[in-house]
């Protein structure tokens, strides 16, 4: 065999060794930075018109004043959206959410999740998902559309006034697009506990394998 054929072969076989595909490395990656630019901005914007009776500390809001950050909001709103939209794409595509997030069962969810508290959940096969992974990664992907749909809507309430209708007006859209940041918040401080609880899918995530 030459040189360029054991090459080939090698690269093929690391390829279908990958554990989480270039692709969903990429866009995950992206997604995360992308998040974290919209949730610090967001905060700032949030600041200036409070929905609740408190703001949030302006050492973990980003862009210094309101106009900063909505600079940053509408810079960061395009990378996590076409990234997002790209994300989606190929997840339907290629079949991976069929494989990889479905079926999601109630006793499947609550079997796992019973296992997790009691420390007996396996984490020897990284290649598939337990239920409460399924449950929370679908569940969080729906997020992310709804909170994108949402900002739209309070970005262009007279342009996409069907869609602010679809929230119920832009005061409501305005809560619904603070309660996906506070589901999405949530979501991350258990996600990043758990993929530091389970180094070897951190290390999956980034270098596949
Ligand atoms: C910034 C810190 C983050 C870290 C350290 C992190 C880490 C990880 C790791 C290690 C995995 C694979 C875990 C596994 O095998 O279960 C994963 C998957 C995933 N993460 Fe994150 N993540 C972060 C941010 C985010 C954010 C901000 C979101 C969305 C709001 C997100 C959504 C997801 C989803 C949907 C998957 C499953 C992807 C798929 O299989 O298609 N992550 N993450």
């Amino acid at each position: 065999m030459s040189s360029l054929a054991a090459s080939d072969e090698r690269t093929v076989i690391s390829a279908a060794k990958a554990i989480q595909p270039a692709w969903v490395r990429l866009v995950h990656w992206i997604n995360a930075v992308a998040m974290i630019l919209m949730i610090m901005s967001g905060w700032q914007i949030y600041n200036a018109s409070p929905l609740f009776s408190f703001n949030f500390s302006k050492s973990i809001t980003l862009g210094g004043w309101l106009g900063g950050a909505l600079l940053w909001h509408f810079a960061a709103m395009w990378l996590l959206m076409v990234n997002g939209m790209v994300y989606l794409a190929l997840g339907l595509a290629s079949g991976r959410f069929r494989k990889k997030l479905l079926p999601i069962t109630p006793s499947g969810i609550l079997s796992d999740a019973r296992a997790a508290l009691t420390g007996r959940l396996s984490h020897d096969d990284l290649s598939r998902y337990n239920y409460v992974q399924k449950m929370l990664y679908a569940g969080i992907i729906v997020v992310g559309i709804v909170i994108v749909l949402s900002g739209l809507s309070i970005w262009k309430p007279v342009q996409l006034q069907y869609l602010t209708a679809l929230f119920g007006g832009y005061d409501v859209a305005r809560y619904v697009h603070f309660t996906c940041m506070a589901a999405i918040v949530g979501f991350l401080i258990v996600h990043v506990a758990l993929a530091l609880l389970v180094p070897k899918s951190l290390r999956a995530m980034i270098i596949g394998r």
